[in-house]
């Protein structure tokens, strides 16, 4: 019995160089959670390897992946185009993400969708055995268990959202509201990152579908799905760890080397719009025109890594952050310091642990997020315990980090002065404040997300089958 993991995309980035396919493992969160799920060889993992393969290279993809417990399904461009950059990008993040006038709905990007999501289950059906345990990710694939759960009905099925799921005034104005929730309804485990989350899918399916709930609990067609919180962590010892390799510290030195005064405030986001990183910016220009006092003694590190530029509304976000950090720049700099230090590319993850070990504040402010592993990671990086942690109260993570300053990201006010107050907090309740959120990162890591995922599966899938024999 084999645990079938399912992704839009597979851990691993492809790299082509001299005609020649390299796969290098993927630094996510994800891949490092359920690495020992699929490395393991009692295991697989089906995803799209992220670029367009010609089908007479195909053969030689799936071997080479094959090596690695990975199974690629290849996508067109036009799928591409219309399933992940359309329906997954154009349709569902955005309405997912509350901002819905970004919202195209398209008859061809649905169409799309759709068969996309059979060829998903094409390639787990070549790849299943008959009680293997399968595990959908996201909401790419939506539409994947209900597709499964027709070809094998006694299968176990679990699906996990890393994206929140919006109220039902949101969700229902989607054209194929009924099928997209049919589609979930295959699975017997229905997994969130928040209460918030399953509260809003529980209330949409059962206005929107024949179905009943009982608390967490919903009835279909003779069948019980679970739908439960599961807030995603990280891996808690491996960021610990990193800020004590040498390179690391060399790094840190480095960066210090001269700032030994400077307040240093780090942001790393994905290029996207529910990540608030206008708003981000618009606040420390608020700050330092409100603020003269700290002209010259703060610096905002902001990473953007380059994300989904082919979607119109990412690339003019990018045409955006670009104009405002150079007249932010322009009108505040000196000669030899510079308010904003914006890089657009992504990094190797010991300078991002080298950053995260050296910021003082860390600024996680998005519009509406499903967790935001970055805010964790700042905290697993802080071995002294210093260190103050700006958190919106639109993210998961600050269901479980309590102990952060919480603002509402479009209050740029209450950003602002959260700023101030970690300028200005004792080291001592930097401390008080870090060991708690550290203590909560530590024991709910990313293990501990996979093992309980997958034991509830289990015990859900048991439920039901002493039901069926009753
Ligand atoms: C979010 C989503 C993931 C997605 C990731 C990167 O975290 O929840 O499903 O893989 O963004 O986005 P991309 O479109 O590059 O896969």
């Amino acid at each position: 019995m084999k645990t079938v993991i399912i992704s839009n995309r597979l851990p691993v980035k492809i790299i082509e160089e001299n005609n020649e396919y390299t796969f290098i493992p993927s630094e996510g969160g994800l891949a490092t959670g359920l690495g020992d799920v699929y490395k393991t060889g009692n295991s697989i993992w089906i995803g799209w390897p992220g670029i367009e393969v010609p089908e007479e290279r195909q053969q030689e993809v799936i071997d080479k992946l094959s090596a690695l417990n990975l199974y690629p399904v290849f996508l067109t461009q036009e799928e591409i185009n219309l399933y992940y950059e359309g329906f997954s990008n154009e349709v569902l993040w955005p309405v997912f993400h509350y901002l819905v006038t970004y919202a195209h709905y398209e008859q061809s990007y649905w169409d799309c969708y759709k068969s996309v999501n059979n060829k998903f289950a094409k390639a787990a059906l070549h790849v299943l055995a008959k009680k293997d345990k399968i595990w959908i990710q996201d909401y790419q694939l939506l539409l994947l268990s209900g597709i499964l759960r027709e070809k094998l009905p006694q299968s176990t099925i679990g699906f996990f959202q890393h994206i929140p799921f919006p109220s039902y005034e949101i969700f229902r104005l989607i054209p194929w509201r009924d099928e997209l929730l049919n589609g979930m309804l295959g699975a017997d485990l229905i997994g969130f990152h928040t209460y918030d989350d399953v509260r809003h899918f529980l209330s949409t399916a059962t206005r929107l579908l024949p179905v009943n709930s009982s608390a967490n609990v919903l009835n279909s067609n003779e069948r019980q799905i679970v739908v439960e919180a599961f807030p995603m962590g990280i891996d808690f010892d491996k960021f610990s760890n990193l800020t004590t390799y040498d390179e690391v510290q060399k790094e840190i030195e480095y960066f210090r080397k001269g700032k030994e005064e400077m307040k240093v405030i780090l942001s790393i986001d994905r290029l996207d719009y529910s990540k608030g990183i206008l708003e981000r910016l618009k606040a420390l220009e608020l700050l330092l025109q409100v603020h003269p006092e700290y002209i010259g003694k703060i610096e905002l590190y902001m990473i953007v890594v380059p994300s989904r530029d082919t979607v119109p509304q990412y690339r003019d976000l990018k045409e955006q952050i670009d104009q405002f950090v150079g007249n932010l720049n322009a009108r505040y700099r000196s000669i030899n310091w510079i308010p904003v230090n914006y890089f657009y590319r992504s990094f190797p993850i010991e300078v991002l642990s080298s950053l995260y070990a050296t910021a003082d504040i860390c600024l996680v402010t998005p519009m509406r997020d499903g967790m935001n592993l970055v805010s964790k990671e700042y905290v697993a990086s802080r071995n002294h315990n210093d260190g103050v942690l700006i958190l919106s109260e639109m993210a998961g993570a600050s269901k479980e980090l309590t102990d952060a300053i919480i603002v509402n990201p479009n209050n740029l006010g209450d950003i602002m002065e959260a700023i101030v107050l970690a300028l200005k907090m004792p080291i001592e309740e930097q401390q008080t404040r870090m060991k708690a959120m550290r203590a909560i990162v530590e024991k709910f890591n990313v293990k501990h997300w996979v093992n309980n995922f997958i034991l509830r599966l289990n015990e859900v899938k048991d439920s039901q089958n002493s039901l069926l024999t009753k």
